[in-house]
């Protein structure tokens, strides 16, 4: 993870580091830090926290100079202090950093040796003592990076600015992102286009082996094999991450704009006029030769999977291997050449996903990626990328973009059910209507806000919560957890309503409320009973469910949030947006900072 931005500009540097860094640091924000070249010499502010505390350091001691780079930081070796913030520097040389260098231990040992010893505890420090080195032994800059890129093992993204060297950045990319800014007579660099686009929209995309001299008259670019040319491309600049409108919160302004978003999706899989399923986009096979397909993400992503296995073992009769991706991408299963992997990914960049996509594309199957960043690796690498359509998701807790994955992964599901001839018209054209209602019935439940606030308050006074769901709410009962517990910190697991008898009963107890999620369905008399064994042990219960189902909690004195009521198959989908609203209510109301929880980051592209 970790933001990086680099300026090689002809006007001050210091304030627009901070702009920039500003919209990475959904990246990371547990300390941060800016370097600049000042009359030839390498000046830097660090500080340890979020980027506030370094605004307000520059406030205080400004920093001059036309040529700088900038870091914000999600740590992993050694502790958020500010000695270990980025940039790490030496007389010669700053450097920023995003990604493991995973033989650093070697390296410093090696440069232990020649006397060049690290202020920090990270594994970072060794890129600027590496380069330090062989400046020292008389190589120019640009030599200097070369030499020391060879040696690095791990994934980076790093940009240097160097001693009386005005004007010049050096960039270079291996696993983790960097974009290219081109601006009149400065340029830019950043790990993301967001980061660039209050600069410039002109953007190229490094490569995983490129890197790149930067002056202010443009980027010479190189290849492992030599000088290379990359596109050009034009990037829609957007206001949406700097604005939270009337909400307190990123996240609750994005679980909000779901209504919106979906409609936006679901014109990309229905034609509304007629009611019918839009062809899918050129794909490079047909659903009906297909006999199997692996669904890979991580965290809130490989939820949505989950939740389309349903979809596409109900509907198209095809069977679907649900996969963590740092599991797979180890495990290496075997796959018959010629069948269907689809990537589920937020921002496209995971490290783990699109090393998983790396393995599946090697093993000769046809990717399809589900991404919201259009011009993400994982997006450039899949032989077809499907939209989210939902805009910039900044909180850090998945929300509207896990909404849009279910969405398109169903429209798939229907597509290859059609195309399998495993679904009857009646029934398709059922779902497509329910699917076109889809946006007011979520609607609908945005209202049900005061009640969620109010039921929130039993959860915000445990330590521990149970969520359980059957079918397809098993997934949106981990979804549940998943959202209490990294935004609320309070301890939560989700369980198959079913597995309940097998162990985790043991937890139950008078502190320990479960939030049942059972719309009526034909699994949900099932759901019932085992909320009823929950109650019987003195548990608070909270059941999310629709008109229907509330009978089954009158009795038993639950706290019952009803939702619309739809067609069994979407239900997941309404569901998944109370489960979103209970965990942000919760959090508020334990002063959690929702929008950047503590320990994570928005973008994992470290493994
Ligand atoms: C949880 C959450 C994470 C992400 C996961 C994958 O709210 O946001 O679990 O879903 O890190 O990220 P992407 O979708 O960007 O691959």
């Amino acid at each position: 993870m970790c933001g990086i931005v680099g300026i090689a500009g002809a006007h001050p540097v210091a304030e627009r580091l901070l702009t920039g860094l500003k919209r990475l640091e959904y990246r990371g924000y547990d300390s941060a830090g800016v370097a600049t070249l000042a009359e030839g010499r390498i000046d830097r502010r660090r500080a340890s926290g979020k980027l506030s505390a370094l605004a307000a350091r520059v406030a205080e001691t400004p920093l001059s100079g036309t040529t700088g780079i900038g870091h914000t930081r999600w740590a992993t070796h050694g502790a958020p202090t500010e000695l270990n913030a980025h940039p790490h520097a030496t007389e010669r040389v700053a450097v920023v950093h995003n990604g493991i260098i995973e033989n650093y231990r070697t390296l410093l040992a090696d440069l232990a040796g020649d006397g060049y010893l690290p202020a920090s505890q990270t594994d970072s420090e060794v890129v600027a003592l590496l380069v330090t080195r062989a400046m020292d032994l008389g190589l120019s800059a640009e030599e200097a990076v070369e030499s020391t890129l060879g040696k690095l093992k791990g994934a980076y993204a790093l940009v240097f600015l160097f001693e009386a060297q005005d004007k010049l950045l050096i960039a270079a990319r291996h696993g983790s992102p960097l974009a290219i800014g081109h601006g009149d007579g400065e340029m830019f660099v950043g790990s993301d286009a967001l980061a660039l686009s209050p600069f410039t929209e002109r953007v190229t995309y490094l490569e995983d082996g490129d890197w790149a001299v930067l002056g202010p008259e443009g980027a010479r670019l190189h290849a492992k094999s030599g000088p290379v040319t990359r596109p050009l491309h034009q990037i829609v600049s957007t206001q949406t991450t700097a604005d939270k409108g009337p909400f307190r919160h990123f996240m609750l302004k994005e679980i909000h704009e779901q209504p919106e978003g979906l409609s936006r999706v679901i014109g990309t899989i229905l034609d509304r006029p007629s009611m019918s399923l839009l062809p899918p986009p050129a794909l490079p096979f047909r659903f009906s030769d297909l006999k199997q397909v692996s669904i890979v993400g991580c965290g809130t992503a490989y939820l949505a999977g989950a939740t389309a296995k349903y979809w596409f073992e109900r509907f198209a009769r095809l069977p679907v291997q649900v996969e963590i991706a740092s599991e797979m991408r180890y495990r290496e299963p075997p796959l018959d050449p010629g069948e269907l992997a689809l990537f589920i990914s937020q921002s496209g960049e995971t490290a783990d996903t699109l090393a998983a996509l790396r393995y599946c594309r090697a093993a000769d199957q046809h990717v399809i990626a589900v991404v919201n960043v259009p011009q993400s690796s994982i997006a450039r690498e899949a032989d077809v990328a499907l939209p989210l359509m939902c805009g910039p998701e900044i909180g850090v807790a998945s929300t509207k973009a896990f909404t849009a994955q279910l969405t398109v992964l169903l429209g798939l599901a229907l597509q290859a059910a059609r195309d399998r001839g495993t679904i009857e018209q009646e029934r398709l054209d059922s779902l497509l209507e329910a699917l076109c209602r889809l946006p007011a019935a979520i609607s609908a439940t945005l209202e049900l806000d005061d009640e969620l606030k109010g039921v929130s308050r039993v959860l915000a006074r445990a330590r521990n919560v149970l969520f359980l769901g059957r079918g397809l709410h098993y997934p949106i009962a981990l979804e549940g957890a998943l959202k209490l517990k990294e935004i609320s910190y309070i301890h939560a697991e989700g369980y198959a309503a079913g597995e309940l008898k097998h162990g985790p009963i043991a937890l139950v107890e008078e502190a320990v409320p479960v939030v049942v999620l059972a719309p009526s369905d034909e699994l949900s008399e099932k759901t019932f009973s085992n909320m009823q064994e929950v109650a019987a042990r003195g548990a608070p219960v909270i059941l999310v469910t629709d008109e229907a189902g509330r009978s089954a909690g009158t009795a038993l004195g639950a706290h019952i949030l009803t939702l619309p009521t739809t067609d069994p198959a979407l239900s997941p989908i309404i569901s998944a947006v109370a489960v979103q609203l209970l965990a942000y209510h919760t959090a508020t109301q334990l002063g959690a900072d929702v929008d950047q929880p503590r320990n994570l980051a928005k973008s994992v592209t470290v493994e």
